[in-house]
């Protein structure tokens, strides 16, 4: 039977330098739901946070880090992001990366949300996550094998350690696979939701399969709502970088007046979650909200992605506004892990979006994502290149494919799903909403063959559907059970204390108002 080394679930830049980590020593299988081309991190428009210059203090990185978080970071896991991140960074300058740099050659540092520092590298202006993942994936090129067009569906466990995976195959067959340390890097959840900054792909997988395989998953209900996606005709088309505030763009309402100034000290570079919620008032009242572009020049070289975003979808730069609405960005929660990546199984790994370190606490800081997953990615490769070989050889069982019995069992569409999440576990929850979802997902989630992956032959489709419902119903009952309002986790029934005035806009409690404004219902 084929073994490798290292099985990793995932082609995002926590997969991809994990992999350029160990790939000359061990033996690497690299699955990819889709194609290489198809991962969150080559969305990736703002950059890399990390304290590169002497201005900068990686005391203060750390501190912006908690803040955005609310107190719920760990904070020595935030030390080990931002001291590791700021070495990680200043290596690949050394090794010629390409960040955008100024005519004198200095590396140009832009200002992203809640950052009391100029603190993002970024390169191609808003392409950094197109050029790491480049970058990376030219140099595991050939030494690595990498399946694209693989679902793993479920992770075979033996006597309490993980020893491989199930995966299907774009035709329907499956097979499986074995490894010493098998790694999920699979990123989040954003299809969830009817309106994301994700790629579709992203139906909460790695979280679905660890769960089944009985790891323990934590802070679920910590979702990040992005404040600005472009919205086009009803249909959310893509991210308008908070890097573009940074740059001196503003939010207004259709009024033109501006939504962020006397909310928020920060005002419009506050964090994300408070300027979620601005526009998301702003909408619930029935007003349009666009972001102000006028203060920036020469936008097309400083962001080209989103430049021609906004040209096919019918939105002129030069008239100064970009009409927006904020969609599900990122998962603080996830699969638990320690530092060094390992999960309550003993041979099953999370780095990335889909691991909870307790890096971001109840809100993720702009640009320590693509940091999180190079320096997770990494010192998961130093910690396995290090690690004895052979300890779970005697582990591997002979044959774990069951037969499959046809059984249809009745699951709900994609869309359905996410029209129940958009409106009741959102941007705001309370415990009626949080309750209906709840128990629209038991519906079909209490059926006993949910469960038994064997059951059905399952499509593609249906399998992540399966896994959209689990996750729901997870996300669902961590914020059932959280009685107060955090970062991500905002409850309108538990209000924050926190020292945003809210004040200065009218709150409206009823779900009703926001159906036709947020597409649900
Ligand atoms: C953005 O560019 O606004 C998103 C980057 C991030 O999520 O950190």
């Amino acid at each position: 039977m084929a073994r490798h080394d290292v099985i990793i679930i995932g082609s995002g830049i926590a997969a991809l330098s994990l992999a350029a980590q160990i790939c000359e020593k061990m033996n690497v299988l690299v699955f990819t739901k889709s194609s290489r081309e198809e991962s969150n991190s080559i969305l990736a428009q703002g950059g890399v946070a990390a304290v590169i210059t002497e201005d900068d203090d990686l005391s203060l990185h750390v501190n912006d880090t908690i803040e955005a978080g609310v107190n719920h970071n760990s904070e020595e896991a935030v030390q080990f992001l931002v001291d590791k991140g700021s070495k990680v960074v200043k290596k690949l300058i050394q090794e010629g990366f390409p960040f955008d740099k100024d005519l004198n050659g200095n590396i140009l540092l832009g200002r992203e949300g809640a950052h009391q520092k100029n603190r993002i590298v970024h390169a191609g202006g808003d392409q950094t996550g197109k050029a790491l993942t480049s970058y990376y994936l030219n140099r595991v090129k050939g030494m690595v094998e990498l399946k694209e067009e693989h679902m793993v569906i479920d992770l075979i466990v033996t006597q309490g350690h993980c020893v491989g995976v199930k995966a299907v195959d774009q035709k329907g067959e499956r097979n499986e696979y074995f490894a010493e340390h098998i790694v999920l890097a699979t990123g989040g959840c954003g299809a969830l939701y009817s309106y994301t900054s994700n790629q579709q792909v992203m139906t909460g997988d790695g979280l679905a399969i660890a769960y089944q395989a009985g790891a323990r998953l934590s802070d679920l209900e910590f979702l990040q709502f992005h404040p600005t996606m472009l919205y086009v005709d009803g249909y959310c088309k893509g991210l308008i970088s908070e890097a573009v505030r940074g740059e001196g763009a503003y939010l207004v309402n259709e009024d033109h007046q501006r939504i962020m100034q006397g909310l928020h000290k920060l005002e419009d570079l506050a964090p994300r979650d408070v300027v979620a919620r601005a526009i998301f008032q702003e909408r619930k009242l029935g007003k349009d909200v666009y972001l102000n572009v006028s203060p920036i020049k020469k936008f097309e070289k400083k962001f080209p992605t989103i430049y021609s975003m906004c040209q096919r979808n019918g939105i002129a730069i030069e008239d100064g506004l970009i009409p927006v609405a904020p969609g599900m960005h990122f998962l603080m929660g996830g699969v638990e892990t320690d530092l060094k990546g390992r999960t309550s199984i003993p041979g099953l790994y999370a780095i990335g979006e889909v691991a909870n370190t307790g890096v971001h606490g109840a809100n993720r800081l702009a640009s320590n994502s693509l940091l999180e997953g190079l320096v997770f990615g990494e010192s998961l490769g130093q910690c396995l290149l290090q690690e004895p070989k052979g300890k779970r050889d005697h582990l591997i069982p002979s044959n774990t494919v069951k037969p499959i019995v046809v059984h249809k069992i009745k699951l709900p569409t994609k869309n359905e799903i996410q029209q129940v999440m958009s409106l009741y576990v959102g941007i705001e929850r309370d415990e009626k909403g949080l309750k209906k979802a709840k128990s629209c997902f038991e519906t079909y989630i209490n059926q006993s063959s949910f469960w038994d992956i064997n059951v059905n032959e399952f499509t593609i489709e249906e399998l992540e559907i399966r896994n959209m419902l689990i996750v729901s119903y997870l996300i669902t009952k961590s914020a059932l059970q959280r009685k107060e309002s955090r970062g991500g986790h905002f409850r309108l029934d538990f209000p924050s204390k926190d020292n945003v005035n809210w004040g200065k806009v009218k709150v409206v409690h009823s779900n009703e108002t926001i159906k036709s404004k947020v597409g649900v219902g």
